[in-house]
């Protein structure tokens, strides 16, 4: 079973694979972090986050099989990784692991921006989370508190609807729902609920087939 997970930043998708993948017994990738850690290495290196052919180097460059996740959690990370995933070479690098980690056995839970769309046009079910850009820069500014990074919500808020614009508008894999997504709203949902509505969203699928 392939489970696609597509949404804007922060929406609670990454918590909803995760928890998905355990309850169906899947393998989770949270695919953002692949465009994080490309970010990372070009920031690491001192390159120009704005040169595609160094961004398309750096994505050959990354091992996906080792990642040090916190540090690709930062808010300077996601803002880089939203420009250099726009590159469509840095995709084209990037792509393969995706299929390769979705296939395996037992299957995969996915969440990104064009898992529905381009990494797996097959998905037995396809969510597209969504949550108005306040509440997004509510909880992101939590998650930033957590991991001990000083917090300013009112930027994070134009972070954001930046990111948004950069991934709704870039002309490889823009972020969108696939035809065939079925739409989940976290805008008033916490966590347990968003769950459930999953949970009947892929029962319902699975019955159906
Ligand atoms: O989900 P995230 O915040 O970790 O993603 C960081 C950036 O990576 C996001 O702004 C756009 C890019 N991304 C992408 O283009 N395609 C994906 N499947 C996942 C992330």
């Amino acid at each position: 079973m392939i489970i696609a997970i597509d949404g804007p930043a922060a929406s609670g998708k990454g918590t909803l694979a995760r928890r998905l993948a355990e309850r169906y017994r899947l393998k989770h990738l949270d695919s953002g972090v692949l465009y994080r850690a490309v970010a990372q290495r070009m920031i690491d290196l001192g390159l120009d986050l704005a040169d595609p052919a160094a961004a398309a180097k750096a994505a050959r460059e990354i091992d996906p099989a080792r990642f040090d996740d916190p540090a690709l959690r930062s808010r300077r990370t996601g803002e880089g990784a939203s420009i250099v995933s726009a590159v469509p070479e840095v995709r084209a690098a990037l792509l393969d692991f995706q299929r390769r980690f979705a296939a395996e056995p037992p299957g995969a839970v996915i969440d990104g921006r064009d898992i529905g769309t381009v990494i797996c046009p097959d998905a037995d079910v396809k969510l597209f989370v969504i949550a108005s850009p306040e509440e997004r820069a509510r909880r992101r500014a939590l998650e930033l508190t957590r991991a001990g990074e000083p917090v300013d919500e009112a930027a994070i808020l134009l972070d954001i609807r930046a990111r948004d614009e950069r991934d709704m508008n870039r002309a490889t894999a823009p972020l969108k729902p696939a035809e065939d997504a079925i739409r989940i709203d976290t805008t008033t949902l916490d966590a347990d609920a968003a769950f459930d509505a999953a949970v009947s969203i892929i029962e319902r699928r699975m019955a159906e087939r």
